[in-house]
């Protein structure tokens, strides 16, 4: 990459004021704030919702925050934040608006310039129907019989978030069906769901914005094989499939009849879409009550989000924390650590979320960036993390801020075991000998709710959903495009498309010449 120029963003007062005061608190220790300060976790803390924040044990003071303020005030966050909310094309490298949050809207006209809200209504009626008539077995197969396992077939953002939800609201899905979520290019993906369903009684979701996927397509292709050759009938397709989609003539060459195609429209990114009929597999799950209550939890937060000043912002303030290790502080890692089993998939989801939308290194006007976008995210459950890789959280060479997610319903000691990792990272402990010893220091946030339910769920992904807003905002760059997702796929098709014994493929490396070759001769 060539050198970039001196950002507007690097040159501005806020980022200097930042730099100088960093240079001043890199060796203050946490736990003498602490001491100084009988006040500092009721200071630090903020409650949204169900949701309270404690941010006390982060490196940072009134000052900090306060220049951390500023630095969102001159990128004007709140101004963005208006645009978005009114369906202006912010994202400007694909000319579309960004309008998730109408999705959960509960206004009767949104945006006041270019109303969705008849076509969310519409879209929204459609999908209590349907998931309702799957529920209550009134959606029969090519046979007559009623469903009895419901299969997504999906990726990116038309898995992540509906899986990710399904797992997480296990105790409260109700349905007679087993829902499984399909996604790996590798057939065993499949493979390995179809051992546990019956043809007769499956109903596949083939979720695909783009309805061009290859995954997606791969995967659809298979099991619609898989069910014409057991069912003796091209005509099953049309029972046995629903889409998702904006792509309703792909979804009917496929075979999917119009009236089994929910849509979904170019305004509502992949990641940003398991509020709309992306949420399908969920709303068969949960029942269309306990997914409007998700639809509410998300629009309490939006709510938050428009409404709090920034200084008590929560998604604003994790947006700042974040900011001030990556670009203040040169940490390349984010850790995400619920500490339920039932959430396992959200650091997952949450890659997607962060990552597809700030890993970016070009910024709104296409100038490369003099500064870092978003870390490495990262996670798995605790407690099961702690036995894993907590040790180099603890002592190891790089700084990584962590996210503790703790509801408290749960009476083991999972809750318990999250706030002594945020204790001991934060105090350390003396010890002579130094393998022994922690240095402390090592920041995290704890976010803390009663208990795992629609509501809330919903209120923590909009949290992290508006958090990735403000941070691409402040960074400059475009967080709904996925530009650098493509390059990868084009040559992925032009390896697949090369016949056995084609020969070197011209302007392709050397190395990936020599491993298609073997590849393919091991295949034979
Ligand atoms: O390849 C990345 C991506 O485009 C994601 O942004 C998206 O969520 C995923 O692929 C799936 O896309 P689609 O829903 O169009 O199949």
């Amino acid at each position: 990459m060539n050198t970039p120029k001196p950002s507007k963003l690097t040159q501005s007062p806020a980022w200097k004021a930042l730099q100088a005061h960093q240079a001043e608190i890199a060796q203050v220790q946490m736990r003498e704030l602490f001491a100084r300060d009988p006040g500092r976790a009721r200071e630090f803390s903020l409650e949204a919702g169900a949701l309270l924040l404690d941010y006390s044990k982060q490196r940072v003071t009134g000052t900090t925050l306060a220049l951390l303020a500023d630095l969102a005030r001159q990128a004007d966050v709140e101004g963005w934040r208006t645009r978005m909310f009114a369906g202006e094309h912010i994202n400007v490298s694909e000319d579309r608006a960004v309008l998730h949050v109408a999705l959960r809207s509960a206004q009767k006209v949104f945006p006041a310039g270019g109303d969705v809200m008849p076509l969310v209504r519409k879209a929204k009626q459609d999908l209590r129907a349907f998931s309702d008539a799957v529920r209550r077995g009134r959606l029969l197969g090519h046979s007559g019989k009623p469903m009895r396992t419901v299969i997504n077939i999906g990726i990116g953002g038309s898995d992540l978030g509906p899986r990710m939800l399904t797992q997480a609201l296990w105790r409260h899905a109700d349905a007679p069906q087993a829902v499984h979520f399909v996604a790996n290019a590798d057939p065993d993906d499949l493979a390995r769901v179809l051992t546990q369903a019956e043809p007769e009684t499956t109903l596949f979701i083939v979720a695909s914005k783009t309805f061009t996927t290859v995954e997606t397509l791969g995967n659809a292709h298979l099991a619609r094989a898989w069910l014409v050759r057991a069912l003796g009938s091209e005509q099953a397709v049309k029972q046995h499939f629903t889409a998702v989609t904006t792509n309703l003539a792909a979804a009917a060459d496929f075979g999917i009849a119009g009236e089994r195609c929910f849509p979904l429209w170019d305004w509502v990114g992949g990641r940003y879409s398991v509020w709309s009929s992306v949420g399908l597999p969920l709303a068969i799950a949960i029942g269309m009550e306990r997914f409007e209550a998700l639809l509410a939890g998300a629009r309490a937060m939006d709510e938050h989000f428009l409404t709090a000043p920034l200084a008590a912002n929560m998604p604003v303030l994790l947006a700042l924390l974040g900011i001030w290790y990556a670009n203040f502080f040169g940490a390349e890692a984010h850790a995400v650590l619920p500490y339920a089993e039932a959430m396992r998939e959200l650091p997952a989801y949450l890659q997607q979320l962060e990552m597809e939308s700030n890993g970016k290194g070009v910024d709104r006007d296409g100038q490369a960036v003099d500064y870092a976008t978003v870390p490495v995210v990262w996670g798995a459950p605790g407690t099961n993390s702690q036995h894993a890789f907590h040790q180099m959280l603890h002592q190891g060479t790089h700084l990584v801020p962590c996210d503790f997610l703790v509801p408290v319903a749960s009476t083991g000691m999972a809750a318990e075991n999250a706030l002594a990792q945020g204790a001991a990272l934060m105090a350390g402990k003396e010890v002579a000998q130094p393998q022994r010893r922690f240095d402390g220091n090592r920041p995290s946030s704890t976010i803390m709710f009663k208990h795992i339910d629609p509501h809330t769920m919903g209120q923590l992904l909009a949290l992290y959903e508006h958090k990735v807003f403000v941070q691409g905002i402040i960074w400059n760059i475009n967080s709904f495009d996925q530009w650098g997702v493509e390059l990868g796929k084009e040559i992925a098709r032009t390896l697949a498309t090369q016949p056995a014994g084609g020969g070197a493929i011209p302007g392709l490396d050397a190395s990936t010449n020599a491993l298609l070759a073997r590849l393919r001769d091991w295949r034979t």
